[in-house]
């Protein structure tokens, strides 16, 4: 089975990434044929910063490679290292009908948000689907927020087949009910572009403040509490079993408990958590010319595939004109 998924370089990765995404695509390298790649062609739609877009793309490969992704086993990529992926989204454009584009939730939200209501913006979901076909994916583990991108790319895929004939697998979006939305510090979605992050790899002083500044409710101390609608129990469960959920469901179901304590052990736990990886990720920082070379790897293997795909795309379509001068 071939599983993909892509990670936007727009700003420093955090919690939600990790347990919806990377560490799940870190499982899977294992057991699966995987394509991990940062997004930098889907940054462009939010960072209007040259400066800032390439470090941030630098800084996830980092951070993936310190946290697990093996780019020997796995393809680890970089989106703009394979160009193919932008001649697939104008092919795709085509079968890609206005509507779809327009009920996109995220596009919407974006707009709600600031962001410039661009071609790009608006395209976002056709590119997002060429990552997905100009690979043959069967698997996306995504979070939740993505679910409607996922049905974007199938509805493309099925008009695209059902016009020229069957060339693309239809991907299956792999969302984990527990991980699928990980809430931030003030309650709503973790996301980098609502400044509620608690960050993989933030420095002490950092991790400190956006633990303290978990938002809690106001029941007295003496009074049990409802971890179920306590986003400091959601953050804290993705780091514990279900033997080590139970004990804290009990402890804030007994009378006495301070929020103040559980944060303080959720910041040494996540401390404890990241800490093997950080000396991984430093020595990677320092080291240019091994993430330019393993990253041209990473970029050769998938446009091995890459181009495969887009060769039979271009024939089906008809833009190989070639092909039908050399059968002449
Ligand atoms: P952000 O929203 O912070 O910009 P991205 O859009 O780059 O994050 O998301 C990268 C991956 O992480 C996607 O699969 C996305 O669904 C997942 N993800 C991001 N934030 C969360 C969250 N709060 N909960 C669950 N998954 C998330
Ligand atoms: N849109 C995704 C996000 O914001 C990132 C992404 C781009 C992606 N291309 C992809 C995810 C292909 C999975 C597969 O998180």
């Amino acid at each position: 089975m071939r599983v993909l998924s892509g990670i936007q370089p727009s700003g420093t990765l955090h919690l939600g990434n990790y347990f919806a995404m990377m560490k799940r695509m870190i499982d899977y390298q294992k057991e699966h044929e995987l394509f991990c790649f940062i997004v930098n062609y889907h940054a462009l739609t939010s960072v209007f910063d040259a400066d800032r877009l390439a470090q941030g793309t630098i800084d996830a490969i980092c951070d993936f490679i310190a946290l697990g992704i093996d780019p020997e086993k796995a393809t680890f990529y970089v989106q703009s290292d394979v160009p193919e992926v932008t001649e697939l989204t104008w092919i795709l454009s085509n079968v890609t009908p206005m509507g779809l584009l327009e009920r996109a939730h995220s596009y919407k939200d974006k707009l709600a948000r600031g962001l410039p209501a661009n071609h790009g913006l608006f395209a976002y979901p056709v590119l997002m689907a060429a990552d997905i076909l100009l690979y043959g994916a069967h698997r996306v583990p995504v979070g939740k927020d993505q679910k409607q991108h996922l049905e974007i790319t199938r509805d493309i895929a099925l008009r695209f087949n059902n016009t020229y004939g069957e060339t693309f697998i239809l991907p299956e979006p792999d969302i984990a009910e527990d991980v699928a939305l990980v809430p931030g510090i003030d309650g709503q979605k973790m996301s980098k572009s609502y400044g509620n992050t608690i960050d993989i790899f933030a420095d002490d002083s950092e991790l400190k403040k956006s633990v303290m500044s978990i938002v809690t409710d106001a029941t007295p101390i003496e009074e049990p509490k409802d971890p179920d609608r306590c986003t400091l129990f959601a953050i804290y469960s993705l780091f514990l079993d279900e033997e080590g959920k139970k004990e804290l469901r009990q402890r804030y179901e007994r009378p006495g408990l301070k929020y103040v304590s559980v944060k303080k052990e959720l910041l040494k736990t996540i401390r404890e958590f990241f800490e093997p990886y950080r000396e991984k990720r430093q020595a990677l920082i320092e080291d240019a010319d091994y993430i330019r070379d393993i990253m041209k790897y990473g970029a050769d293997k998938a446009r091995s595939v890459a181009r495969d795909y887009l060769e039979k795309t271009r024939d089906r379509v008809g833009v190989h004109y070639q092909q039908k001068l050399s059968k002449r």
